[in-house]
């Protein structure tokens, strides 16, 4: 129990999220540098280029240049056992992401310095909001002419109704910092010159702001500015409280420049010491407690063909209780069967270790026989209980969707149960068609394109994909045997999901408030009934 307990506490596992090109990918590897990880910064960027190292299974990445799929990454710190999880990037909005945030414990908002508040981290600030987990800022390319310190912070809490306690304080002149006062220390940092470009880690001195150095080395006019700013802070804004911080009222703020190195080892350290260890999750047996509980976990990724050559499916798992050891049986409350985990992987810097062992807060990928669907709950023998909470969106963009060559038909059906089971897209079918075609849901447009893209070059299938003007999908209950009898409802279409559950497309909200004035006798359900497997 002890050693369960000490390796819990010592877990950190966060997403980064921010709005593409903010410097996400700079940071994280970064990070890993300073975690020792990584020895020169610049591999994992140079992977991200390269097809066959970390995206070979999904070339898109590269032809976009964005990153389309969620990898996790591990390091130790100064004792402490960092999980990163990386969020999608893309400007198109995906479940991915949503689920990506149900298996972090906090978020890192990163921000560039010349845009500040942009569309992306709003929205993936709404979501770790709703989740209640405490938010950390990072202001990022400090190395360049950007917006003042002053204005981040009213931009944030004006845009993002969050308020910010900025944990450090960039010295020097706008746009040529040469350091950062560290508020809890009360020391400055000033870094040497950037001689690596940024692949090592950057030499630095540090002493106490009383330290009449640096008046030397800052010039009285600077030095003056400083100690303004870091009054005007202390006295009119907010102070440092912790329960603030858990409940994501506060963000403890961070400026840097992940690019030169600056700042990045006091942002990680803080934030370190502060980010929560896994805390308690709520399931159907109520409270599950990550130090008294035996083995919990549940999926929250489901990715195909990692390695186009074998064929595999992994399904990740955030573990949320008890230890893990590899061979371990476990029951899998959806399917009512115990399964034993023999292969259990670990990603480190993109690279794949066997796992013996793993503790709360940990990350591993199951090798999947097909068994696993996303929300399943797994937990220690003789236990038998369900995650709660878990988001399911209802799908926003339709799309008819079928082999251009009716030879490939195999292999089309294939393919299309595959990415259903991995959550990638939501497939219904339309009941009288006499081709075979499938309704394709999502929640984002690029999702259509993953999804020819994957279904050609996994399945060798071209797709003839027709875009449908529906905007509104509702679950039908009440009717479901005498679908005639709907009223209003020309305009719109009735389609089948998986499990043959009838489900009304239509154009827009408006249309919705017309059928449902119409048929006060049904319900029309967001997301249906038994939403646990899509
Ligand atoms: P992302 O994953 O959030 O999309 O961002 P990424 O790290 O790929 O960074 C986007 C661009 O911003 C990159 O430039 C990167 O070098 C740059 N960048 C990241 N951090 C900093 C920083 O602290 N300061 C400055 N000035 N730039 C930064 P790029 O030109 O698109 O790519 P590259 O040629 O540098 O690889």
């Amino acid at each position: 129990m002890e050693e369960l307990k000490q390796e819990t506490l010592r877990r950190r596992t966060y997403a980064i999220i921010s709005h593409p090109d903010a410097g996400k990918t700079t940071l994280t590897e970064k990070l890993l540098l300073y975690g020792g990880a990584i020895r020169l910064a610049g591999t994992v960027k140079a992977r991200k280029a390269n097809k066959h190292a970390v995206s070979d299974w999904m070339e898109i990445e590269k032809q976009r240049g964005i990153s389309v799929t969620s990898s996790v990454l591990q390091f130790d710190y100064d004792g402490y056992r960092v999980n990163i999880l990386d969020t999608p990037g893309h400007q198109d909005f995906s479940e991915d992401t949503y689920r990506t945030l149900m298996a972090a414990d906090s978020a890192v908002m990163l921000i560039d310095v010349a845009k500040g508040v942009e569309d992306q981290t709003k929205k993936l600030f709404k979501v770790c909001r709703q989740r209640n987990i405490p938010i950390f800022t990072f202001v990022n390319k400090l190395d360049r002419f950007g917006k003042s310190p002053f204005e981040l912070m009213e931009e944030i809490e004006e845009v993002l109704g969050i308020r910010c306690y900025p944990m450090n304080w960039p010295v020097g002149i706008h746009g040529n910092y040469v350091g950062i006062y560290n508020r809890r220390e009360g020391q400055v940092e000033l870094f040497d010159k950037d001689g690596g470009h940024g692949k090592t880690i950057r030499s630095s001195s540090k002493a106490s702001l009383d330290d009449p150095i640096f008046r030397e080395t800052l010039g009285d006019e600077v030095f003056q500015a400083l100690k303004d700013d870091i009054e005007l802070l202390d006295m009119a804004g907010d102070a440092f409280d912790m329960d603030q911080v858990t409940a994501g009222e506060l963000t403890p703020m961070f400026f840097g420049s992940a690019m030169t190195n600056f700042g990045v080892r006091n942002f990680l350290e803080e934030f370190l010491r502060l980010a929560p260890p896994p805390v308690a999750r709520q399931a159907s047996i109520g409270e599950v407690n990550p130090v008294e509980q035996p083995f919990s976990a549940f999926v929250f990724k489901i990715q195909a063909n990692m390695n186009p050559a074998h064929r595999d499916r992994l399904a990740f798992i955030r573990i949320c209780s008890g230890k893990f050891t590899r061979g371990m049986p476990v029951f899998h409350a959806e399917t009512g069967k115990l399964i034993k985990l023999a292969q259990p992987q670990q990603f480190l810097a993109q690279e794949r270790n066997l796992v013996e062992e793993a503790y709360p807060g940990d990350i591993i990928g199951l090798f999947d026989p097909g068994v696993f669907g996303i929300g399943d709950t797994l937990c220690a023998e003789g236990q038998d209980f369900k995650f709660e909470n878990f988001p399911v969106f209802p799908p926003e963009l339709f799309a008819k969707v079928q082999a251009k060559d009716s030879m490939k038909r195999k292999q089309f059906v294939k393919g299309m149960t595959q990415l259903t089971q991995e959550g990638a897209v939501q497939v219904f079918r339309q009941p009288d068609s006499a081709v075979e075609a499938f309704i394709i849901g999502t929640v984002g447009s690029l999702q259509f394109e993953v999804l020819e893209y994957r279904l050609k070059n996994e399945y060798g299938v071209d797709l003839l994909i027709d875009r449908l003007a529906y905007s509104v999908a509702r679950w039908l209950i009440g009717e479901e045997q005498d679908l005639s009898s709907l009223k209003g409802i020309d305009s719109g279409m009735v389609i089948r999901d998986i499990q043959d559950r009838p489900v009304l497309l239509l154009s827009n909200e408006w249309s919705l408030r017309w059928v449902e004035e119409r048929n006060p006798d049904v319900k029309f359900l967001v997301v249906p009934q038994d939403a646990r497997r899509v």
